[in-house]
């Protein structure tokens, strides 16, 4: 996408499929209806948290501060068909409270989500998820993807 297109929130959407937990970084998501509450997160179809997602039927967003970012750059640049990325990004795992799927013990917040709905989008599916269950847990800065590896912060 062209740099006017950003700054957007980065998060870490987790998944889990089959027993194997995974964590994705994403900077196309988006709130999508009140009622019911319903968030979007578009997902690469060559990612493998895309076949997690549509197999399992649920992810969690997760909000993170930004001094995370390092953990978050990793999570975007390893995919996790061949390494565990809760192990080798230092992100703590803790279990969702309604959905079987793990979320990140750092995020400042989170939204655990049933896929209801999904969209192909050209090379992406849009998967639109029922939140069930969330939390605000703290504040912080967050981090903002630019272009490339161009990054800001918000100021609080
Ligand atoms: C800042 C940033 C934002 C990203 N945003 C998205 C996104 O919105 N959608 C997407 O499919 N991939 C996005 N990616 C790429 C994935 O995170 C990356 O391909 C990841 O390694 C896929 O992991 P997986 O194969 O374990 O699912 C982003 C990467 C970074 C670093």
């Amino acid at each position: 996408m062209p740099e006017i297109d950003g700054p957007r929130q980065v998060i870490l959407v987790t998944c889990r499929h089959r027993g194997k937990d995974n964590i994705i970084t994403l900077a196309w998501h988006m709130p999508t209806s009140f009622d019911p509450r319903l968030y979007a997160i578009s997902i690469g179809k060559t990612r493998f948290s895309h076949d997690m997602i549509r197999d399992s039927g649920n992810f969690c967003v997760n909000f993170m501060p930004a001094e995370q970012k390092k953990g978050m750059e990793h999570c975007g640049s390893v995919s996790g068909r061949n390494a565990d990325k809760f192990e080798h990004s230092g992100f703590g795992k803790e279990e969702c409270g309604k959905i079987d799927c793990p979320r990140i013990k750092q995020a400042i917040g989170f939204l655990e989500c049933e896929v209801v709905d999904s969209v192909e989008t050209g090379d992406h599916t849009v998967f639109i998820g029922k939140v069930v269950h969330s939390k605000t847990k703290g504040s912080g800065k967050r981090l903002y993807h630019i272009t490339g590896n161009r990054y800001a912060t918000s100021s609080d």
